[in-house]
């Protein structure tokens, strides 16, 4: 069966003192309505990462890293490991978000290293995928996608794949309020779903948990959680507010 995830990615926001009180108020929360057959991942900054990791408590609510290094360790200032990372409790790491595609230049040899890197030291890996506008106004985007699993994680034995989550993410969709539409997230998602199925078999496909990203709040999240393979969501700007964060995790 797979798993069913709603994962915050605060990206580059809230002060420390700001991220520790939203993580207390979201553990808080979640402590008197525990989670049934779901998660939340709390995808921080680093700087709140051992905070963070250690002040959650509520069953199924845990921390997770926005990116991590490709390297073991050494002289790479101003980087993160995925064994450093492991070392706070936290237990997953965003990969390949397009904001490290595009702004940092991250390419499908580099990502498919951190992800290698990020699984040799047992964090789970939720892998972003998804097309740039111009790239579905052309018609490109399942050959995008393809191309960015193929290179990025299908290169990885099945256990290993095992530990991954996909998050599709429409570029054109992730902060700009411009939802896609919860049949082009299931055509995506259903798309993605084929493929693993066509690399790993359909039972691994079936495992295979697959998060929607790009604009989902608590007023959409539901419409779009009800495809058959959307299993949860990757959110950004919404999952800064605690109250909004614990009603789109309610909503799946
Ligand atoms: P958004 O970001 O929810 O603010 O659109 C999603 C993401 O980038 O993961």
């Amino acid at each position: 069966m797979r798993k069913k995830i709603v994962a915050g990615n605060w990206k580059m926001n809230m002060e420390l003192s700001e991220g520790v009180a939203l993580a207390t108020g979201i553990n808080k929360y979640f402590k008197s309505e525990p989670l049934k057959e779901k998660e939340a991942i709390l995808c921080t900054p680093f700087i709140h990462l051992g905070i963070v990791s250690t002040l959650l408590n509520a069953p199924g609510v845990t921390a997770g890293a926005q990116n991590c290094s490709e390297h073991k360790s050494g002289a790479y200032t101003g980087e993160v490991s995925a064994a450093m990372i492991r070392s706070t409790g936290a237990s997953t790491v965003i990969i390949g978000h397009s904001e490290r595609r595009s702004y940092y230049h991250e390419d499908d040899m580099l990502l498919a290293a951190k992800t290698a890197e990020a699984l040799r030291n047992n964090l789970r890996v939720i892998f972003c995928c998804g097309e740039v506008l111009s790239e579905r106004e052309d018609n490109n985007h399942f050959a995008v996608v393809k191309r960015q699993l193929e290179k990025g994680i299908f290169v990885l034995p099945e256990e290993e794949f095992r530990k991954c989550i996909i998050a599709y993410e429409p570029v054109w969709a992730i902060g700009t309020g411009v939802t896609a539409t919860p049949a082009q997230a299931q055509e995506m998602h259903h798309f993605i779903r084929e493929l693993v199925a066509g690399k790993y078999g359909k039972n691994v496909a079936d495992d295979t948990t697959i998060l929607y990203g790009g604009s989902c709040k608590a007023s959409n999240a539901a419409e779009l959680f009800a495809n058959p393979d959307v299993d949860g969501g990757l959110i950004g700007g919404a999952s800064l507010s605690r109250e909004e964060f614990c009603n789109i995790v309610n909503a799946l």
